[in-house]
Protein backbone atom coordinates (compact mmCIF):
# COMPACT_ATOMS: atom_id res chain seq x y z
CA UNK A 1 0.00 0.00 0.00
CA UNK A 2 1.23 3.23 -1.12
CA UNK A 3 1.05 6.22 0.68
CA UNK A 4 0.65 9.58 -1.67
CA UNK A 5 2.55 12.24 0.59
CA UNK A 6 0.94 14.88 -1.66
CA UNK A 7 -2.18 14.54 -0.51
CA UNK A 8 -3.99 16.85 2.27
CA UNK A 9 -3.38 15.15 5.83
CA UNK A 10 -7.37 14.82 6.50
CA UNK A 11 -7.61 13.00 3.38
CA UNK A 12 -4.85 10.50 4.59
CA UNK A 13 -6.35 10.54 7.60
CA UNK A 14 -9.88 9.55 6.43
CA UNK A 15 -9.01 7.05 3.72
CA UNK A 16 -6.70 5.26 6.64
CA UNK A 17 -7.77 5.79 10.32
CA UNK A 18 -5.00 4.01 11.54
CA UNK A 19 -2.67 6.76 10.13
CA UNK A 20 -3.22 9.16 12.99
CA UNK A 21 -1.66 7.15 15.05
CA UNK A 22 1.70 7.85 13.52
CA UNK A 23 0.63 11.67 13.07
CA UNK A 24 -0.34 12.02 16.94
CA UNK A 25 3.15 10.41 17.48
CA UNK A 26 5.15 12.92 15.47
CA UNK A 27 2.64 16.11 16.70
CA UNK A 28 1.52 16.39 13.00
CA UNK A 29 -2.03 18.31 13.30
CA UNK A 30 -4.32 16.55 10.83
CA UNK A 31 -7.72 18.28 11.92
CA UNK A 32 -7.67 22.13 11.99
CA UNK A 33 -4.48 22.11 9.43
CA UNK A 34 -5.58 18.91 7.45
CA UNK A 35 -5.32 21.12 4.46
CA UNK A 36 -1.78 20.77 4.21
CA UNK A 37 0.24 18.12 2.36
CA UNK A 38 2.27 15.77 4.20
CA UNK A 39 5.16 16.43 2.04
CA UNK A 40 4.03 20.24 2.81
CA UNK A 41 4.34 19.34 6.56
CA UNK A 42 7.07 17.21 6.98
CA UNK A 43 8.88 20.05 5.16
CA UNK A 44 8.01 22.51 7.90
CA UNK A 45 8.32 20.49 10.37
CA UNK A 46 11.46 18.83 10.15
CA UNK A 47 10.39 15.82 9.76
CA UNK A 48 11.56 13.33 6.94
CA UNK A 49 8.69 12.36 4.65
CA UNK A 50 9.93 9.21 3.88
CA UNK A 51 10.35 8.19 8.00
CA UNK A 52 6.28 8.83 8.23
CA UNK A 53 4.96 7.32 5.33
CA UNK A 54 6.94 4.28 6.19
CA UNK A 55 5.48 4.38 9.68
CA UNK A 56 2.06 5.01 8.20
CA UNK A 57 2.72 1.75 6.14
CA UNK A 58 4.26 -0.45 8.83
CA UNK A 59 0.98 0.85 10.84
CA UNK A 60 -1.63 0.17 7.71
CA UNK A 61 0.35 -3.39 6.99
CA UNK A 62 0.13 -4.54 10.42
CA UNK A 63 -3.24 -3.97 10.45
CA UNK A 64 -4.31 -5.56 7.27
CA UNK A 65 -6.16 -9.18 7.64
CA UNK A 66 -4.36 -12.17 7.14
CA UNK A 67 -5.90 -15.54 6.02
CA UNK A 68 -5.19 -17.78 8.98
CA UNK A 69 -6.32 -21.72 8.66
CA UNK A 70 -7.25 -21.79 12.19
CA UNK A 71 -8.24 -25.15 12.19
CA UNK A 72 -4.45 -26.28 11.37
CA UNK A 73 -3.17 -24.22 14.10
CA UNK A 74 -2.69 -25.64 17.80
CA UNK A 75 -4.62 -24.14 20.43
CA UNK A 76 -1.62 -22.74 22.06
CA UNK A 77 -0.95 -21.29 18.82
CA UNK A 78 -4.33 -19.74 17.93
CA UNK A 79 -3.99 -18.23 21.59
CA UNK A 80 -1.32 -16.50 20.81
CA UNK A 81 -2.83 -15.38 17.37
CA UNK A 82 -5.93 -13.94 19.13
CA UNK A 83 -3.33 -11.98 21.73
CA UNK A 84 -1.10 -10.51 18.59
CA UNK A 85 -3.59 -9.98 16.35
CA UNK A 86 -6.75 -8.71 18.54
CA UNK A 87 -5.38 -8.28 22.35
CA UNK A 88 -2.55 -5.52 20.97
CA UNK A 89 -4.91 -3.81 18.64
CA UNK A 90 -8.00 -2.96 21.67
CA UNK A 91 -5.44 -1.96 23.73
CA UNK A 92 -3.66 0.27 21.09
CA UNK A 93 -7.12 1.34 20.06
CA UNK A 94 -8.19 2.55 23.52
CA UNK A 95 -5.08 4.61 23.94
CA UNK A 96 -5.26 6.28 20.91
CA UNK A 97 -9.58 6.43 21.53
CA UNK A 98 -9.15 8.01 24.69
CA UNK A 99 -8.39 11.25 24.34
CA UNK A 100 -10.01 11.72 20.84
CA UNK A 101 -13.25 10.82 22.62
CA UNK A 102 -12.79 13.43 25.22
CA UNK A 103 -11.61 16.26 22.71
CA UNK A 104 -14.61 15.48 20.61
CA UNK A 105 -17.26 16.18 23.19
CA UNK A 106 -15.55 19.00 24.40
CA UNK A 107 -15.47 20.71 21.49
CA UNK A 108 -18.86 19.44 19.81
CA UNK A 109 -20.59 18.10 23.11
CA UNK A 110 -23.17 21.18 23.17
CA UNK A 111 -24.36 20.87 20.11
CA UNK A 112 -23.98 17.01 19.34
CA UNK A 113 -25.87 15.61 22.74
CA UNK A 114 -25.33 11.81 21.76
CA UNK A 115 -21.53 12.31 21.89
CA UNK A 116 -21.74 12.10 25.66
CA UNK A 117 -23.35 8.95 24.80
CA UNK A 118 -20.30 7.78 22.89
CA UNK A 119 -18.10 8.73 25.63
CA UNK A 120 -20.34 6.81 28.77
CA UNK A 121 -20.23 3.57 26.21
CA UNK A 122 -16.59 3.77 25.31
CA UNK A 123 -15.77 3.65 28.90
CA UNK A 124 -18.11 1.04 30.12
CA UNK A 125 -16.65 -1.20 26.93
CA UNK A 126 -13.15 -0.07 28.13
CA UNK A 127 -14.13 -1.06 32.06
CA UNK A 128 -15.47 -4.38 30.51
CA UNK A 129 -12.58 -5.17 28.06
CA UNK A 130 -9.56 -4.22 29.55
CA UNK A 131 -9.78 -6.99 32.69
CA UNK A 132 -11.47 -9.30 30.11
CA UNK A 133 -8.87 -9.16 28.41
CA UNK A 134 -6.04 -9.81 31.02
CA UNK A 135 -7.68 -12.60 32.18
CA UNK A 136 -7.89 -14.16 28.78
CA UNK A 137 -3.81 -13.45 28.85
CA UNK A 138 -2.89 -14.49 32.82
CA UNK A 139 -5.40 -17.41 33.08
CA UNK A 140 -7.29 -18.66 30.57
CA UNK A 141 -5.21 -18.81 27.73
CA UNK A 142 -2.25 -20.42 29.81
CA UNK A 143 -4.79 -23.04 30.59
CA UNK A 144 -5.40 -23.49 27.40
CA UNK A 145 -2.10 -24.70 26.35
CA UNK A 146 -1.66 -26.41 29.56
CA UNK A 147 -4.47 -28.81 28.94
CA UNK A 148 -3.98 -29.02 24.94
CA UNK A 149 -0.16 -30.66 26.15
CA UNK A 150 -2.23 -33.25 28.76
CA UNK A 151 -5.71 -33.38 28.86
CA UNK A 152 -5.76 -34.54 31.92
CA UNK A 153 -3.97 -31.89 33.04
CA UNK A 154 -6.16 -31.09 36.46
CA UNK A 155 -6.67 -27.37 35.03
CA UNK A 156 -9.36 -29.58 32.60
CA UNK A 157 -11.76 -30.29 35.31
CA UNK A 158 -12.70 -26.89 35.90
CA UNK A 159 -12.78 -25.12 32.36
CA UNK A 160 -17.14 -25.14 31.80
CA UNK A 161 -17.46 -22.04 34.50
CA UNK A 162 -14.54 -20.17 33.40
CA UNK A 163 -15.55 -20.36 29.48
CA UNK A 164 -19.21 -19.63 30.45
CA UNK A 165 -18.05 -16.48 32.25
CA UNK A 166 -16.11 -15.57 29.49
CA UNK A 167 -18.91 -15.97 26.37
CA UNK A 168 -20.72 -13.81 28.95
CA UNK A 169 -18.57 -10.96 29.35
CA UNK A 170 -18.63 -11.56 24.96
CA UNK A 171 -22.17 -10.86 25.24
CA UNK A 172 -21.96 -7.70 27.42
CA UNK A 173 -19.34 -6.11 25.09
CA UNK A 174 -21.85 -7.21 22.08
CA UNK A 175 -24.55 -5.13 23.79
CA UNK A 176 -22.55 -2.21 24.24
CA UNK A 177 -21.34 -2.23 20.57
CA UNK A 178 -25.01 -2.37 19.43
CA UNK A 179 -25.42 0.64 21.57
CA UNK A 180 -22.93 2.08 20.43
CA UNK A 181 -24.00 1.72 16.74
CA UNK A 182 -27.39 3.14 17.27
CA UNK A 183 -26.14 6.41 19.35
CA UNK A 184 -23.27 7.11 16.41
CA UNK A 185 -26.37 6.11 13.72
CA UNK A 186 -23.85 3.01 12.05
CA UNK A 187 -20.72 5.74 13.21
CA UNK A 188 -21.95 8.30 10.34
CA UNK A 189 -20.54 11.61 11.65
CA UNK A 190 -22.12 14.76 11.32
CA UNK A 191 -22.77 16.40 7.79
CA UNK A 192 -19.85 19.19 8.06
CA UNK A 193 -17.90 17.28 10.99
CA UNK A 194 -14.95 17.97 11.44
CA UNK A 195 -10.95 15.64 10.75
CA UNK A 196 -11.40 14.76 14.72
CA UNK A 197 -15.30 13.64 14.61
CA UNK A 198 -14.92 12.03 11.64
CA UNK A 199 -11.23 10.03 12.64
CA UNK A 200 -13.12 9.32 15.79
CA UNK A 201 -16.33 7.63 14.43
CA UNK A 202 -13.89 5.66 12.00
CA UNK A 203 -11.92 4.49 15.05
CA UNK A 204 -14.68 3.89 16.64
CA UNK A 205 -15.91 1.30 13.36
CA UNK A 206 -12.56 -0.23 13.46
CA UNK A 207 -12.66 -0.99 16.76
CA UNK A 208 -15.75 -2.51 16.85
CA UNK A 209 -15.11 -4.36 13.68
CA UNK A 210 -12.24 -5.88 15.44
CA UNK A 211 -14.05 -6.58 18.23
CA UNK A 212 -16.73 -8.79 16.66
CA UNK A 213 -13.71 -10.47 14.59
CA UNK A 214 -12.18 -11.20 17.82
CA UNK A 215 -15.13 -12.55 19.92
CA UNK A 216 -16.42 -14.49 16.89
CA UNK A 217 -12.89 -16.84 17.04
CA UNK A 218 -13.04 -17.09 20.51
CA UNK A 219 -16.76 -18.03 21.07
CA UNK A 220 -16.95 -19.99 17.56
CA UNK A 221 -13.63 -21.46 16.81
CA UNK A 222 -11.05 -21.68 20.18
CA UNK A 223 -13.88 -22.50 22.86
CA UNK A 224 -15.75 -25.37 21.03
CA UNK A 225 -12.20 -26.80 20.05
CA UNK A 226 -11.66 -26.83 24.20
CA UNK A 227 -14.47 -27.76 24.72
CA UNK A 228 -14.02 -31.06 21.99
CA UNK A 229 -10.49 -31.50 23.37
CA UNK A 230 -12.26 -31.97 26.79
CA UNK A 231 -14.87 -34.23 25.68
CA UNK A 232 -12.50 -36.29 23.97
CA UNK A 233 -9.86 -36.88 25.91
CA UNK A 234 -11.89 -36.50 29.68
CA UNK A 235 -11.01 -39.32 32.05
CA UNK A 236 -14.74 -40.37 34.28
CA UNK A 237 -13.49 -38.30 36.85
CA UNK A 238 -12.67 -35.01 34.50
CA UNK A 239 -16.13 -35.53 32.83
CA UNK A 240 -17.97 -35.18 35.90
CA UNK A 241 -16.51 -31.86 36.68
CA UNK A 242 -16.13 -30.75 33.42
FE1 LIG B 1 -9.73 -12.16 23.68
FE1 LIG C 1 -12.62 -12.75 25.00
Amino acid sequence: MAIDAFLPIAKIVLQYPASARVLERYDIDYCCSGGRTLAATCETEGFSVDDVVAAIEDVLEAEEPKACDWDAMSMAALCDQINATHHDYTREAFVHLTPLVAKVLNVHGERHRELSDVQRLFEALAADLLPHLAKEERVLFPSIAAIEADPNHPMARCFAGPLAVMRSEHETVGKLLHDMRIVTRGYQPPPGACTSFRVLYAGLASLAADLHTHIHLENNVLFPRVEARLANAATPASHADV
